[in-house]
């Protein structure tokens, strides 16, 4: 398949559409400069539109986990109580960086594939009083889990303790409904290489009055990732340090494009590809790891049937029908094999996908 463009539906990197692959590739600008700030500017008005919040945003150069990591340091001191509900790879993953960092970490693990259990979380937050934050995987990327943030809000807003709300939304926002001041949520972070279609270098983290009002008595150390920081240049709409300015310019297109089609209707094509999808792989008769109530708008997993090695199954997939997917990851490793539907996605990648699934099982 070498020289031909694959359908990569892996999640994360997605494929960028040829207009912000081409502003992508423009020359480089002085990121101290007018034009530099006008784009800053704009790429923040259109996130807080897409987040529904009129929050503070900021720009990260790192990926996606440097967000979740600015998250922890930026909020928190040595042994305060911080709960996870996690279900998956990357809930844990926050964690480790919450425990790294010395706090007092409480992980409520669910099984992979399931979502978070309200009944539990309203038992562990009632044994708790004095924890000081809650932290929720939007959606769990490594088993396609979404889950529900609406729902489980209101057992933190009604918390003694008035803990905070951290959302990772990595991979959700942008492609999936999460209405930042309606439900409460004092941090989320997510990352330019998922549903913004954008390449990958810069994570966004959106900090609420509450969340910053904890900022100045948070001891863990921090330097690079201190929003502090960011929150004095983002008055000059730039950054303390060089900017991936080459991802802006593809984020602040894809931002603008996005922007023109609008919110609902894009949430929308991520509900209908999903299910067309899980209808279609359910034709194939393959079984889906995560159950419809649960099921992720962005990311699709499927059991992998016994008897086939699924090195050889991706292999096929990707070098006779050039349709890239993932396997699984942590726990659902050897399990599942992914499909991620996600930012730009058509109804046509979809077909190929399943085109390339029926056909690749009838030969293996
Ligand atoms: C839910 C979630 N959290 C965290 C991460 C880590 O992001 P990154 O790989 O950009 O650091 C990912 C990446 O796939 C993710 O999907």
């Amino acid at each position: 398949m070498k020289g031909k463009s694959f359908n990569l539906r892996i999640p994360g990197p997605t494929p960028l559409t040829s207009a912000v692959l081409k502003a992508a590739a423009r020359q480089m600008i002085n990121h101290r400069d007018h034009e530099y700030e006008e784009m800053q500017k704009r790429i923040i008005g259109n996130l807080q539109y897409f987040f529904q919040t009129k929050n503070e945003i900021f720009l990260l150069t790192s990926s996606g986990m440097g967000g979740l990591e600015a998250a922890i340091v930026n909020f928190f001191s040595l042994g305060e109580k911080l709960v996870f509900f996690t279900v998956g790879e990357f809930g844990n993953r926050w964690a480790q960086i919450a425990k790294r960092y010395g706090a007092n970490i409480l992980q409520i693990k669910f099984p992979a594939g399931k979502s978070i259990d309200k009944d539990e979380v309203c038992r562990v937050l009632a044994e708790n009083k004095d924890c000081a934050a809650v932290f929720i995987t939007h959606n769990e990327t490594s088993s396609g889990v979404l889950n529900d943030i609406k729902s489980i809000a209101p057992f933190i807003h009604t918390h003694p303790g008035k803990p905070l709300f951290l959302v990772d939304s990595i991979s959700a926002m942008g492609a999936v409904n999460l209405p930042l001041d309606e439900w409460g949520i004092d941090v989320a972070v997510t990352a330019s290489q998922k549903a913004w279609m954008a390449p990958p270098g810069i994570a966004m983290i959106s900090v609420s009055p509450k969340a910053r009002a904890r900022e100045v008595h948070a001891k863990m150390p921090k330097y690079y990732f201190d929003l502090s920081l960011y929150r004095e240049f983002s008055v000059k709409n730039q950054t303390p340090a060089t900017p991936a300015v080459g991802v802006l310019f593809g984020l602040d297109k894809a931002l603008s494009d996005m922007r023109k089609i609008g919110r609902e209707k894009i949430f929308r094509k991520h509900l209908e590809l999903r299910d067309y999808l899980r209808q279609g792989l359910r034709k194939l008769r393959l079984e889906l790891f995560v159950p419809d109530k649960d099921a992720s708008p962005t990311v699709t997993s499927i059991v992998i049937p016994q008897a086939i090695d699924y090195h050889h199954w991706l292999e096929i997939l990707r070098e006779k029908y050039g349709v890239v997917l993932a396997g699984g990851m942590g726990e659902t490793k050897g399990k599942i094999i992914r499909v991620a539907h996600m930012g730009n996605v058509s109804l046509q990648d979809i077909k190929e996908v399943m085109a390339a699934l029926k056909k690749s099982l009838q030969e293996i």
